[in-house]
């Protein structure tokens, strides 16, 4: 799957991305991470990527031109994939949201920043995705989010594919159940007996039971 990222900012990605599973799956050939600077695509010879509002009010806006024209580059690139601008208004990220993106041939994230984005520019992707309701300085911490959340659920980039298995098993409403290592007892509190004893059906048992729920607000 091709991520490509549309940013003012593509420096921030790479400490991210290019760390850990979200860069062993890149080294796996199963995703490639693509940052795409907003400013190349920026008017005149300053490269102007923002504008004052209509009607007044404090701050910028990014203009439409440098926007749609970095989403339509990203288009020509790879058609089908999935258009997603980072946006406090946009629907709520959630874990079923993660599996469908997963599912996708390819992502296009548009980053915003400042004050906010012409709303035309919204002609232009296929969805918008808040990851909660408060507001950022930008879409790249968010568009990180996205990308953790859904290239883990890639199949092939876990690393025991039991893991992946068991969240496919999982509807959208559980998390994993509490987990315990070495050593049995620290500072008293114990690792719960049913645990130690080896009893696969009722260790089963007990992590259905104790499977957290998600927190809906
Ligand atoms: N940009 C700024 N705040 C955001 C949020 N909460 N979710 C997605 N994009 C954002």
């Amino acid at each position: 799957m091709l991520i490509q990222i549309i940013s003012l900012f593509p420096e921030m990605f790479p400490p991210v991305l290019e760390t850990s599973m979200l860069f062993k799956a890149k080294t796996k050939g199963i995703v490639d991470y693509s940052y795409i600077n907003l400013r190349d695509f920026g008017l005149g010879k300053r490269r102007t990527v923002d504008d004052t509002p209509y009607g007044g009010g404090d701050g910028m806006l990014l203009k439409p031109e440098p926007l749609v024209a970095a989403i339509e580059m990203a288009r020509a690139k790879d058609p089908d994939a999935q258009t997603v601008l980072m946006t406090p208004r946009g629907g709520r990220f959630t874990q079923a949201k993660a599996r469908e993106l997963s599912k996708a041939s390819g992502l296009v994230l548009v980053c915003s920043r400042y004050e906010g984005y012409d709303e035309r520019v919204t002609a232009f992707v296929d969805e918008q995705i808040s990851i909660g309701d408060y507001v950022l300085t930008g879409g790249e911490l968010p568009a990180m989010v996205v990308t953790d959340a859904v290239v883990r659920l890639i199949p092939g980039v876990l690393g025991g594919e039991k893991s992946a298995e068991i969240e496919s098993f999982s509807d959208d409403k559980t998390l994993e159940y509490p987990q315990y290592t070495r050593p049995e007892n620290f500072r008293g509190m114990k690792v719960p007996d049913v645990l130690l004893k080896g009893h696969h059906a009722e260790i089963e048992k007990w992590r259905n039971k104790n499977n957290r729920e998600i927190k809906q607000n």
